[in-house]
């Protein structure tokens, strides 16, 4: 039964909308707490366009669960994280024209710089997870990176047009996941999930944690964000 961790990236993004200070994204951190989240999940981008520095000191002071903070290896985001020292850092590629996260981390070619990434921030007692595509040379590689989670990239699922599309995909990190679990790295899985697709990644055995933002945040404009994250439980437990 995968746990839920919830991003508060989207209602920082709608902050920065006005530059003032509504909507809080620590107050967002808290009532998904309280609704049943798992885990809170923030994105520390090299550019700051929607988390900044102080949400993130904030969210560490505040968060009771776990606080998974997303980051890409640049050195002055590690040093941060080095500072703050999140439970969790999963590790992301960062492209500053992207809208959002665009495909997995390529630990192959990045194989230096991410291990030494890698390792910093497990020197300072930090789990680390790998935002990867599902594909058995990444988990391989994330492994020998000395990472202690893979995230899957659930986007390329999500975004399936037809059903045989969607199966081929979803048999993908099923793969992934099973032989993530037979080299003894840990799974979670996340991006593009939704109220429709999340339910066949959740009866997926062997994965950790499925972290879900930005479908969460729009639902919570209808049913408020303590009924949102509820719904989404709901199914991430399968
Ligand atoms: N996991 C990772 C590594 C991500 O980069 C993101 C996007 O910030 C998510 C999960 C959540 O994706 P979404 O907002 O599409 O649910």
């Amino acid at each position: 039964m995968p746990k839920l961790g919830v991003n508060v990236d989207h209602v920082a993004t709608l902050r920065q909308a006005r530059g003032g200070i509504e909507p809080d994204p620590i107050y967002a951190a808290v009532v998904c707490e309280l609704a049943g989240a798992d885990s809170i999940v923030a994105h520390l981008r090299e550019d700051r366009r929607h988390i900044n520095d102080n949400d993130i000191r904030l969210l560490r002071e505040t968060v009771k669960t776990k606080l998974n903070l997303e980051m890409s290896i640049n050195k002055e985001i590690v040093t941060v994280a080095k500072k703050v020292l999140p439970d969790e850092a999963t590790l992301v590629p960062e492209k500053r024209k992207e809208l959002t996260t665009e495909g997995g981390l390529d630990i192959v070619k990045g194989f230096k710089l991410i291990e030494r990434a890698v390792q910093e921030l497990k020197s300072k007692g930090i789990v680390v997870s790998l935002f990867i595509d599902p594909a058995k040379r990444q988990v391989e590689a994330s492994k020998k990176a000395g990472a202690d989670f893979v995230e899957l990239h659930t986007g390329t699922y999500a975004e399936s047009k037809s059903r045989l599309e969607s199966k081929k995909r979803l048999k993908k990190i099923i793969d992934a996941t099973s032989f993530a679990h037979s080299v003894g790295i840990g799974v979670n899985a996340g991006h593009g999930l939704n109220y429709l697709n999340t339910i066949a990644v959740a009866k997926i055995s062997g994965i950790e944690e499925l972290n879900i933002g930005h479908s969460i945040i729009s639902r919570a404009i209808f049913v408020g964000l303590p009924e949102a994250v509820r719904q989404m439980k709901v199914l991430a437990n399968g």
